[in-house]
């Protein structure tokens, strides 16, 4: 077991996400089977991992075969060059003018969509006498960051005329994969017509990725000759998906031991507001876990915690450091005694969506809100 930077498990830790690496490498493989023989795997390390920790993760898919990592901004690149991570890095959200030195420093390969972006890291990699690698993205139908497909041809033109830059890959993202088909055949076409137009005039298109897991899943985009998964390496799938019935595994649990087992009279008032009250002598458990680690306010008398294999319910509001569960139903809750918030627990689990339809949010949200304060066990393989 190593425990991440952020805080060493300790006495004054009462709760902690645990992180299940060897669920990380069979997530891994399992994506690798679905994205085919031959395909790279960039996986989607950003936000700290999606809240599992972007270092031990990166390191663990990395030595699993991860052929890049991909995040979102260049201090997690930073990051993850400071603990001695080489594998290439895919910055996925692009980068401003005041970027250059450290792209160049962490060797990142940016997404770029326009020609300043172009302008300004031809002029950098020409002054450090080195060799930038860039990825084209075009904006297909999301209507976020990309090149529309019309500009698409230009730019990949200006980059393979450039004495200093390499066209390392051109991309895309979809808006609706699984849930909109028409739209993504659309999406799809107007990649293909990109890339066509490419190929006429001669301009490798490098590395094309498409398909995140939901691509991945739903069996679109397999023309690239890589997959940029996030969610499914960690398990879980998007909410129109069955991630387990496609082989992954929730690599990532919620913990907590009580700070304070007390019973109460029927009427007492628990929490800020005062707004529940045992309606008759309740026993009670005080987590030291609340808004201030990611655990938020939506949970106010709407939530359940394992104990002993049973379920729970969270009871008043959500502090910033702390949360009630009232434990009337369970024998002999002690301070030792562990309970889930997400995760399994003999025959009983939480689910990352079950938590995540009580908030009416995705998945995604729940484990990436996780702070920095809950420190991280990393366990096997
Ligand atoms: C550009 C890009 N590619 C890939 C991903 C990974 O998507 P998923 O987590 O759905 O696999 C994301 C996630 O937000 C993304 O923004």
């Amino acid at each position: 077991m190593i425990d991440a930077p952020h805080g060493a498990v300790g006495t004054r830790h009462r709760a902690w996400v645990e992180i299940d690496h060897g669920a990380l490498i069979a997530n891994l493989a399992a994506l690798r089977r679905l994205a085919g023989p031959g395909k790279q795997i960039i996986a989607v390390v950003k936000a700290n991992a999606y809240g599992h920790g972007a270092v031990e993760v990166s390191r663990t898919l990395s030595a699993a075969g991860a052929e890049r990592l991909a995040v979102a901004t260049l201090s997690e690149a930073a990051e993850l060059r400071a603990a001695g991570i080489d594998t290439p890095i895919v910055l996925l959200w692009g980068i401003g003018h005041g970027d250059v030195d450290q792209v160049l420093a962490t060797g990142v390969e940016p997404m770029v969509d326009n020609l300043e972006a172009v302008d300004w890291l031809e002029q950098a990699a020409d002054r450090a006498g080195s060799r930038i690698g860039l990825h084209l993205k075009v904006d297909t139908g999301l209507a976020r960051q990309g090149i529309e497909p019309r500009g698409a041809l230009a730019l990949a033109t200006a980059i393979a005329a450039s004495a200093h830059l390499d066209l390392a890959g051109t991309m895309t993202h979809l808006a609706a994969v699984g849930e909109e088909e028409a739209f993504t055949d659309v999406q799809l076409q107007r990649m293909a017509t990109v890339l066509d137009g490419m190929a006429a005039n001669g301009i490798d298109p490098g590395l094309v990725h498409v398909a995140a897991t939901g691509a991945l899943l739903a069996g679109v985009g397999g023309f690239a000759g890589a997959a940029r998964p996030g969610i499914g390496l960690y398990g879980l799938a998007p909410r129109w998906a069955d991630g387990r019935a496609a082989g992954l595994t929730p690599a990532l649990s919620l913990h907590a031991l009580p700070l304070r087992v007390f019973e109460v009279a029927p009427g007492t008032p628990v929490g800020y507001g005062l707004r529940w009250s045992a309606s008759q002598t309740a026993r009670l458990a005080t987590l030291a876990i609340g808004y201030g680690d990611g655990w938020p306010r939506h949970h106010l008398n709407n939530g359940f915690a394992l104990v002993r294999g049973q379920r729970v319910p969270m009871v008043g509001a959500i502090s910033m450091d702390g949360l009630v569960v009232d434990v009337s139903e369970v024998d002999g809750v002690t301070l030792d005694e562990e309970f889930v918030l997400i995760g399994r627990q003999g025959d009983q689990e939480i689910t990352a969506d079950e938590v995540a339809t009580q908030r009416r949010t995705i998945n995604y949200e729940v484990t990436t809100m996780l702070r920095q304060r809950l420190p991280r066990r990393h366990v096997g393989p």
